[in-house]
């Protein structure tokens, strides 16, 4: 199989630059330059190296450098931003910083003729993020690209295959940035697409079947897409030595403890321990109507019972994690270990100790999470499934959460969901939900006064959950959700539609 190294100099786009290549399907590997040698790059067999951006300057002592002789082993390698200032300073060229020099965002790029940019305009928005520049660009090289600013955004030396961009060709900024790492990859590298995302399934099976023989491994299922799929994969390398533990907390949503249990217990076969805490955790509830109260109540529910179950199976090796690429980013921690809480309410339990904590999925995005998943053969619903907070209904259920109010909110929540996918809008929403708030008001039915709760209906429309607008449902799709709802759910005499967007509300009520 061939593939592509992705040589970290601590960028922030590392990730994402092996996935742009991985999305060709050309498996890409990320490794810190100080991890591996140019010998064992060469052992390994790599068709090509990405050289990663960085925060530092070449010429600052502390800066992450590589031994020059990567430069004559025979590999392609496309230098990017920081990466490209190093094969600058490697090749002994000249890199500066002046005032004034500092480019940021979009940037109106020149190109030539080269193979790097067949079918790239010869102007063209690049995205640019640097202050350090390449003012004399070494001896072998040619410049290929500038800008207004920057006499050299990007050169090559065609002979040894090597090629530098200031300009970040990764982001989707960047408007031919494809072209440009298809060009590498392909024109450059001569790759050949022979990687697939059931070769991530097969190579970590196997490396777990390896790296986990005879251990006893535990996970806490939630039924969401991540934990979800590492089960799976999990279940596919040790089979029984994997104890899935789910918390049905009573929080969820219509019918969803049964369905995970269902699927993942009798579908899939894995070993599966349900734990029935509904009337646990609303006993801890009651009375509390303050929001964060609620979350850490849940949390810390949420690992006592997990620690409980824990230690009824005697001693765990290793704990795994269906920490994915995105909360790697939000922690800000990088390399480090990022403990993902169960279900985002609770930290890590500490009662139980493991050896090891693993994580399947920490290179993945979400959507490559969910090809995982539908490689595995995980139910779409589920792989699709939108997102729903780890405090579960907790959240939707304004004021005093009682089993009153909860059931409500799930046959009402249950009925507008089905509204939306009957209706073919469930691609044009990305999170749909009911949320039962504490107010009550007067109603008519039949001849007689009903005194019932008011639901509001909530869909948004967003890229990243940062932001998000109010989705512009039919109004006879509400109609019909309203009418249903007030007519099956007894308690609800009133439905409202939340029309407000992020900012300035949030998605959730609470
Ligand atoms: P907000 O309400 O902050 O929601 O605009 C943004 C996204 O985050 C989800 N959300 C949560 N997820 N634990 C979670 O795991 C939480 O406590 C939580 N609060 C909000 C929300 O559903 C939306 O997708």
């Amino acid at each position: 199989m061939d593939k592509i190294l992705v040589l970290d100099f601590g960028g922030q786009y590392n990730q994402l630059i092996a996935r742009r290549v991985r999305a060709n399907q050309v498996y890409a590997e990320i490794l810190p330059y100080n991890k591996i040698s140019t010998q064992e790059i060469k052992d390994k067999g790599y068709k090509g190296i990405i050289f990663t951006g960085g925060p530092n300057s070449v010429y600052d002592e502390k800066s992450p450098h590589f031994n020059p002789d990567i430069l004559d082993a025979g590999i392609p390698i496309l230098g990017i931003c920081y990466g490209d200032q190093l094969m600058a300073y490697m090749a002994k060229g000249e890199i500066t910083s002046a005032e004034n020099s500092s480019e940021y965002g979009k940037t109106i790029l020149f190109t030539e003729k080269n193979v790097l940019f067949e079918d790239v305009a010869e102007k063209s928005i690049c995205w640019m993020s640097h202050t350090d520049f390449i003012k004399q660009a070494p001896e072998g090289f040619r410049i290929i690209a500038h800008t207004e600013k920057c006499p050299c955004a990007a050169m090559c030396d065609e002979s040894r295959k090597l090629y530098g961009v200031q300009f970040h060709p990764e982001v989707t900024h960047t408007e031919f940035g494809s072209e440009i790492l298809r060009n590498f990859i392909f024109k450059v590298c001569e790759c050949k697409q022979d990687w697939k995302m059931s070769d991530f399934v097969e190579t970590s099976v196997n490396k777990y079947k390896e790296e986990l023989a005879g251990k006893k491994v535990l996970l806490a299922l939630s039924g969401g897409v991540d934990s979800s799929v590492a089960a799976v994969l999990l279940n596919k390398a040790i089979g029984d030595r994997l104890v899935c533990v789910f918390v049905d907390h009573g929080l969820l949503r219509k019918d969803e403890g049964d369905f995970v249990e269902k699927t993942f217990g009798h579908g899939f076969g894995i070993n599966l321990i349900r734990v029935n805490a509904q009337e646990r955790f609303l006993s801890k509830l009651e009375g509390v109507t303050e929001p964060e109260k609620k979350r850490k109540i849940i949390g810390e529910e949420f690992i006592r019972v997990f620690e409980e179950e824990a230690k009824k199976l005697g001693k765990i090796d290793v704990l795994v994690q269906g920490t994915i690429y995105p909360d790697v980013i939000e922690s800000g921690k990088g390399d480090s270990a990022v403990i993902k809480s169960h279900h985002n309410v609770g930290g890590l339990p500490s009662v139980i100790s493991f050896e090891q904590i693993v994580e399947p999925l920490r290179d993945l995005f979400k959507d490559e999470v969910r090809e995982v998943g539908t490689q595995l053969g995980i139910p779409h619903e589920l792989v699709w499934r939108q997102p729903f907070p780890g405090p579960g209904l907790a959240v939707r259920v304004i004021g005093e959460i009682t089993k009153e109010k909860l059931d409500m909110l799930r046959e009402a929540d249950a009925i507008f969901r089905e509204e939306v996918i009957n209706n073919g809008l469930e691609q044009s929403t990305n999170q749909y939900f009911a949320v039962i708030t504490n107010t009550r008001s007067v109603g008519v039915m039949g001849d007689a006064r009903t005194y019932g709760y008011t639901v509001v209906l909530r869909a948004v429309t967003t890229d990243d959950f940062m932001t998000a607008e109010w989705t512009r449902i039919p109004f006879e799709v509400l109609g019909e959700a309203s009418r249903r709802i007030t007519n099956e759910v007894k308690g609800i005499t009133r439905v409202v539609y939340d029309i407000t967007s992020k900012p300035p509300a949030t998605v959730e009520w609470e």
